[in-house]
């Protein structure tokens, strides 16, 4: 036998010398949840480890975060249900919990980079990401608005680029929507605010356990009009292609694990760095299953991110992102 494969295994360090895919602790996103309140942390139940917390606690969080090597986070806030209404008004409001905090974020933890979400869902009565045509006949399935909305998704990047975002994340998958925002970003001073396009977000099952921490699920219907067929792969492409044309500096798959096909593709076609977001179903199995002593969860949880990364993913959103750090360290 020439060939023995087995030799580049051998030991440890060998193993390592060979080793294709590395992941650190730089190519990771944490999301974190922000709730109104003081002195808050409140465990998502469906995703163990995971807090909504009130702005002064994730101030500290986010900093303990840092001292650990996580320097991006994702911020989504939890709307009081009375706050909401059919137009997302409260997500230009500059008083309010979401803009408040990252201009606190961003006055204490200068060298923080911190990315927002641009999508109507956390502030929507309907609890969809588009603008609902109101006053359908009776029985008619309702209808998200695509045009109407990207006005309001417009304020909404806005306030949070004033606030101070480094990167916006649209994450709400109206058509148009990269460039409209791109274009009345640059129109107004931020040509230096980032661009994450959510470009092949999947209707997926997998965000219920996120759905769970911002009470943000639809009120009816779903969301297949707007967020992508799982079956579809090429679609993916022409998402892709449309938001590198119309500007996005980063370019995401939406969930990751079961769409790894559709992180290579992305990978192999466009030069912008690809994302992939680790949803909180992902999470979730995992914390689950490793609860119940089935799995590893240790183990498996870096065997997904490593496999999140050699699929062709540069950024990773995670909420195994602290955990990761730690374990990184020791
Ligand atoms: C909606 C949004 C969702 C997530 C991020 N932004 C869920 C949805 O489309 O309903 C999911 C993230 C996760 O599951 O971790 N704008």
């Amino acid at each position: 036998m020439l060939r023995r494969p087995r030799r580049n295994r051998k030991s440890e360090t060998i193993r390592q010398l060979v080793s294709e895919t590395t992941l650190s602790v730089t190519d990771l996103i944490f999301p974190m949840f922000v709730t109104e309140g003081d002195n808050l942390a409140v465990e998502v139940a469906s995703m163990p480890g995971i807090f909504r917390y009130s702005a002064d606690r994730l101030l500290d969080e986010m900093h303990a975060c840092q001292e650990l090597g996580i320097n991006t986070f994702a911020l989504f806030p939890q709307i009081e249900e009375h706050k909401k209404d059919s137009r997302a008004t409260e997500s230009h409001n500059p008083d309010g919990l979401y803009l408040r905090t990252i201009r606190q974020i961003k006055a204490q933890l200068p060298g923080l980079c911190l990315m927002t979400d641009v999508a109507m869902d956390p502030y929507s009565s309907d609890g969809h990401d588009g603008l609902v045509q109101n006053s359908l006949p009776a029985g008619q399935a309702s209808i998200i608005l695509n045009d109407e909305t990207l006005p309001i998704l417009g304020k909404m990047a806005l306030a949070q680029a004033r606030a101070g975002a480094d990167i916006l994340g649209p994450s709400d998958m109206m058509d148009g929507r990269v460039g409209y925002l791109r274009e009345m970003l640059d129109d107004e001073g931020f040509e230096n605010v980032s661009i994450m396009a959510y470009s092949a977000k999947y209707a997926s099952a997998f965000y219920g356990p996120f759905r769970d921490a911002l009470d943000s699920a639809p009120r009816f219907g779903d969301k297949k009009t707007y967020q992508m067929n799982p079956a579809n792969r090429s679609e993916a492409l022409i998402e892709a292609e449309l938001d590198y044309a119309e500007g996005a500096d980063f370019l995401m798959v939406k969930p990751a694990l079961p769409y790894l096909d559709v992180i290579r593709d992305l990978s192999e076609n466009f030069a912008v760095p690809i994302a992939a977001y680790n949803v909180s179903g992902e999470y979730a199995m995992v914390k689950a299953a490793a609860r119940n002593g089935w799995l590893d969860g240790e183990k498996a949880m870096q065997e997904m991110l490593l496999g999140i990364k050699r699929a062709g993913a540069k950024v990773i959103l995670t909420y195994f992102a602290k955990e990761f750090a730690i374990i990184a360290k020791r």
